[in-house]
């Protein structure tokens, strides 16, 4: 059995790889320091609290900052594999608090590397973003785009782990792919997203806000074909790559309202809002390599995903988690 080092395995896009991998029968070592920076980390324990059934899930209260807590862990669990997604990760947020997205997201991500040297790790997959790409007009977005003018600290941090992680495939031949994902949704979503807030809000009768004038088009990408695409990225050491994983087809603001309407069959209350300076106006990935390099294209229509994150926010809403 291998064993898979998963740092931010208990938030949103960790928990469902985490799942994954150990439905691959793959023992999974998450570490998370269960941060309350984003969002409630009740929601956090509840992920782990699905996965902790099964006995080969392992769980490190561990921040990723400190080196010797995480050298401890890379000892004494020796991982083949290490799936990189701890970070701060809300751009807005970054543009407001820099300095610490570039400790956690930049430093963290430099101990992972060279802990990961250190063990001789046989291949990481880091999570790096389409935020990467900044506002350019070169749609669909391709990785040999120029990816030098992210909006905000958050976008720049993820442009920065990608380049220091090819100086340690090229200076110790690690392999090293990052992803650059696109806007995922679906279960366990994160509660600083639209499409958790709107469904949220939807379901309660609430108002949704929509930025401007409903245009702005993101490649909403469901969370289960991320997790698909990360299992994909790991079990195929390709030396050093930066690969998109999105669904290739971008959603306007308003068409996602729509979407949520058919799906709950209630009807949307809207009011506009002003758009934020560090959001882009549209994200749009080019799969091309990830379907040439991993095999890979996403299989979740956006109204099916819909469906999947409303029953999600459904369930455990009565539960009073989300
Ligand atoms: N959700 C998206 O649409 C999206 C898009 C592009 C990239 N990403 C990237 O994917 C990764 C996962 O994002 P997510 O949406 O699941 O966010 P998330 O906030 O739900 O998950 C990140 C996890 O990392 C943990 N973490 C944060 N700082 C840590 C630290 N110092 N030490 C240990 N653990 C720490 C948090 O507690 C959290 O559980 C991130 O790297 C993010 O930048 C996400």
């Amino acid at each position: 059995m291998k064993t898979v080092l998963v740092t931010g395995g208990a938030g949103f896009i960790g928990s469902v790889v985490s799942r994954e991998l150990l439905s691959k029968d793959y023992r999974v070592v998450c570490v998370d320091n269960f941060t309350d920076d984003l969002y409630d980390p009740a929601l956090k324990e509840d992920n782990v609290k699905r996965l902790s059934g099964n006995t080969n899930f392992i769980l490190y209260r561990t921040d990723i900052c400190n080196f010797g807590e995480l050298g401890d862990v890379f000892k004494k669990e020796n991982p083949q594999f290490v799936v990189h997604l701890a970070a701060r990760a809300n751009t807005r947020k970054a543009v407001e608090e820099p300095r610490s997205y570039i400790d956690v997201n930049i430093g963290g991500t430099l101990n992972i590397l060279e802990l990961s040297k250190e063990h001789g790790v046989a291949n990481i997959v880091i999570a790096s973003s389409s935020s990467v790409y900044g506002n350019s007009t070169n749609m669909p977005l391709n990785e040999n785009d120029p990816a030098d003018r992210a909006l905000s600290p958050y976008g720049m941090s993820k442009r920065a782990d990608e380049i220091l992680a090819f100086t340690y495939h090229h200076n110790f031949k690690m392999n090293i792919t990052c992803l650059r994902y696109f806007n995922a949704y679906g279960e366990n979503n994160r509660p600083d997203l639209v499409p958790y807030i709107w469904g949220n809000l939807i379901l309660d009768g609430g108002e949704i806000e929509v930025s401007g004038d409903g245009s702005r088009s993101r490649d909403y990408t469901y969370v289960g074909d991320i997790a698909d695409g990360t299992i994909k990225a790991m079990e195929k050491p390709l030396g050093f790559e930066v690969i998109n994983l999105g669904n290739h087809r971008p959603v306007s603001l308003k068409e996602l309202v729509t979407v949520f309407e058919v799906v709950t069959g209630l009807q949307a209350k809207v009011k506009s809002r002003p758009s934020n300076k560090a959001s882009v106006e549209t994200t749009y990935a080019d799969i091309t390599k990830a379907k040439k390099l991993l095999d890979w294209e996403p299989t979740t229509p956006i109204e099916e995903g819909i469906e999947k994150l409303i029953t999600w926010l459904r369930d455990n809403r009565l539960k009073n988690i989300v």
